[in-house]
């Protein structure tokens, strides 16, 4: 085993984990495979998303990885409890942010994005028997598609995130979980379609799981300095988009 900690997703989406990862382990080296081409997975059947996070996360096996993150709520709900069972090291994997939001709700409603397949898996249906009171549950349609094209930031994807978010307009929506890592780099667009609303995703506290579980283990780095290495299934214009939303956020974080 070396010293590397795997990043799995299908596409560009897991990078908003990847950002928060490398703040708070900074001395982590991070190996991150995007499925880009083969993303989306949510519209996709159970059986095809589980070949497909085989595969990939196959990619992370083989540089033997110390620890993997499913960077991906699709790909947890899909395959966590399948990669547990077989693998020796920690798995860590998203979960849509139901629980907090739920937790600091007042009067008002939640309304739960996520993909069409996280939303129909028992994993979310369980969130939200325990914590699903006022939650809608609501897909993100054409949202991955916007994101993984490069287009977070444009007036198309306003566009799509208003005629998704539109019919909710009258409801009292108190705040919005993000069950897709994609979608925090549409949060401007979301944001402006409810400008008083909450932002819940899970992103922080897979990371804080990540910190945990390499802490009990003894797997923490304590060398100086961390890396990052980034693969794709797709093509290099992707792989650049890739390294430049990492560094947005990077310089998001520092403005
Ligand atoms: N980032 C994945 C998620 O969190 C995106 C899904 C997709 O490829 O459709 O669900």
């Amino acid at each position: 085993m070396n010293d590397l900690i795997g990043f799995f997703d299908s596409g560009v989406g897991g990078i908003s984990v990847l950002h928060t990862a490398r703040t708070l382990l900074p001395r982590e080296n991070f190996f991150y495979y995007g499925d880009n081409g083969n993303a989306p997975y949510g519209n996709k059947s159970l059986e095809e998303i589980r070949a497909l996070c085989k595969a990939g996360i196959g990619q992370l096996l083989q540089r033997d990885v110390k620890a993997i993150v499913i960077a991906c709520n699709t790909a947890t709900a899909a395959y966590a409890e399948i990669l547990r069972a077989e693998a020796e090291i920690p798995v860590i994997g998203m979960e849509p942010a139901i629980k907090p939001a739920q937790e600091a709700r007042k009067t008002g409603e939640v309304l739960a994005l996520a993909t069409q397949a996280t939303l129909s898996l028992p994993k979310f249906q369980r969130l939200m028997s325990l914590y699903g009171d006022h939650v809608i549950p609501l897909v993100g349609e054409g949202f991955v598609e916007i994101v993984e094209s490069g287009k977070a930031h444009t007036q198309e994807a306003f566009e799509r995130v208003e005629a998704v978010l539109a019919p909710y307009r009258d409801h009292p929506i108190e705040s919005i979980v993000l069950g897709c890592t994609h979608y925090p780099f549409l949060a401007d667009a979301i944001g402006r379609c409810f400008p008083h609303a909450e932002i819940h995703d899970g992103r922080m506290g897979t990371v804080q799981q990540l910190r945990r579980r390499l802490e009990q283990q003894g797997l923490l780095s304590l060398a100086e300095g961390g890396s990052i290495e980034i693969q794709t299934s797709g093509g290099s214009e992707v792989l650049a988009l890739m390294h430049r939303l990492l560094e947005d956020l990077k310089e998001q974080q520092s403005a």
